[in-house]
């Protein structure tokens, strides 16, 4: 017999969010962590690292060869980041809207990047654009979650 599913059980997600060096830096952790808590969502896997090659290669290899990419990884590398997957009903656009425009100058206030970003190459924080990317993603930083 089929068992009954609840729409906002159907629509569970998980995405990727990354705290960038910067926010690390700036002590920004814990101020951009409550921001999806206040959202509703639950954070499932969290670890602090600094980004390696095989990493950061993976997670931007949509941007290799454009002219920021060299320092974007400069940037991703240059200090400790947190990484984080979270879950809920709708999750990766959800996290895109408390996130705000890719540009922190383009950003509205109440966002993410409007409140904390100083600059296109210094933006705080990356969140997965679409339930493929995070499905991507994750594994790149969490190879084992269930
Ligand atoms: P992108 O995927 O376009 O942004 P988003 O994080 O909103 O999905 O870009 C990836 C990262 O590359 C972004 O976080 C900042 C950096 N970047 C630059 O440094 N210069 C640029 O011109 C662009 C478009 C992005
Ligand atoms: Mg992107």
């Amino acid at each position: 017999m089929d068992r009954e599913v609840s729409q906002s059980e159907e629509m569970t997600e998980r995405t990727f969010f990354m705290l960038k060096p910067d926010a690390v830096r700036r002590g920004l952790v814990e101020h951009i962590l409550q921001r999806l808590d206040d959202a509703s969502l639950r954070m499932v896997a969290k670890q602090q690292l600094v980004v390696n090659k095989a990493q950061s290669g993976a997670l931007y290899t949509e941007h290799e060869g454009k002219p920021f990419y060299d320092s974007l990884l400069t940037y991703i590398h240059s200090g400790p980041v947190l990484v984080t997957v979270w879950e809920g009903s709708g999750a990766v656009a959800l996290v895109r809207k408390l996130i705000g425009a890719t540009n922190p100058t383009d950003a509205a206030p109440g966002t993410i990047r409007g409140d904390f970003g100083l600059a296109i190459d210094e933006d705080v924080v990356h969140g997965s654009d679409s339930v493929q990317s995070a499905e991507r993603e994750i594994p790149i930083f969490f190879p084992g979650l269930d």
